[in-house]
């Protein structure tokens, strides 16, 4: 059995992403439990691969804080329109085509949001750095801040599967829980085990974003495995099998 120490006392590092969400001066109510660990990673791989999967995986059981620039995005849908910046409406109109938000946009939300970086249970970027200038600005945020990368852990699986993983996912429109129709069907059709929430397409999983999508991760993000391997962070792990499979891949690769 592998072991891996957890780097935050879980019951409160779980599921707190106030700082995250709101950004400015909110905060989150993690620690650092004694001898413990706090990795500090980021996620690489193709829209649907299952980066938010494992990311769910590795923050329960690891600690390290799920920081994803998607989720502010979709969590900004909520807000009424007039709550929200310019730049945030135009982010979100690029969101629903599949393109990528400008980085500077996307720069910005994470620089707001400097005490995620620092948090004590380490952190798990999921969905930026997605081009080289975004990674850029990540070193520099972290060099400021005198903190260093664990690894970037990179996921890869052939395109036939990722479509079929992103044409099948389905999402609670409440609590925003991810099941499959095929490998991770809720209970009852079309309703959140856990909220009785309605579950949706995500406008992106329609066919003509996932193209959009793909062109986009392919000349944008896929170029970042080779800066990170130059920098001996990459890790490279194979995304077949269950999301427990690749879990232990990926526990395996940070132990080593
Ligand atoms: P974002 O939210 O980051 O989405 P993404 O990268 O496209 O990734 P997804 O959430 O689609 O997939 P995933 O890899 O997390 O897979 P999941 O675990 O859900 O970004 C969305 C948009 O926001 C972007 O397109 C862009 O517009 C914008 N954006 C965000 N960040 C940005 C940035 N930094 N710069 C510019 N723009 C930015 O799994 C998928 C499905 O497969 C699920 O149904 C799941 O149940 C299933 N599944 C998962 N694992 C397995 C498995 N092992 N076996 C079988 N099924 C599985």
């Amino acid at each position: 059995m592998i072991m891996v120490r957890c780097a935050a006392k879980m019951a409160q590092a779980q599921h707190d992403r106030t700082a995250w969400f709101k950004g400015g001066t909110a905060h989150c109510q993690v620690t650092l439990a004694p001898g413990a660990r706090a990795y500090r990673l980021v996620l690489l791989g193709a829209p649907g691969v299952g980066k938010g999967t494992q990311a769910e995986l590795i923050s329960e059981r690891l600690g390290p804080c799920h920081l994803s620039t998607g989720d502010v995005f979709r969590a900004a849908k909520t807000l009424d329109p007039s709550e929200r910046t310019p730049a945030l409406n135009a982010a979100l109109e690029h969101m629903k085509r599949g393109e990528l938000v400008p980085d500077a946009t996307v720069i910005g939300i994470v620089r707001e949001r400097p005490s995620c970086l620092r948090c004590p249970g380490g952190f798990l970027l999921d969905g930026f750095p997605r081009t080289v200038e975004q990674a850029e600005a990540l070193a520099a945020m972290l060099k400021d801040l005198s903190l260093q990368l664990s690894a970037v852990v990179s996921y890869d699986l052939p395109i036939e599967q990722i479509v079929a993983r992103l044409s099948g996912r389905r999402t609670c429109s409440q609590c925003k829980a991810v099941y499959h129709v095929a490998t991770k069907p809720p209970k009852v059709a079309d309703v959140c085990d856990n909220c009785n929430g309605k579950l949706i397409i995500r406008e992106d999983d329609r066919p003509e974003s996932i193209r959009v999508r793909m062109q986009a991760y392919e000349q944008s993000t896929a170029p970042l495995a080779a800066y990170y391997r130059q920098r001996g962070l990459l890790v490279s792990i194979p995304a077949d099998g269950s999301p427990e499979d690749i879990y232990r891949r990926t526990v395996v690769a940070l132990a080593s």
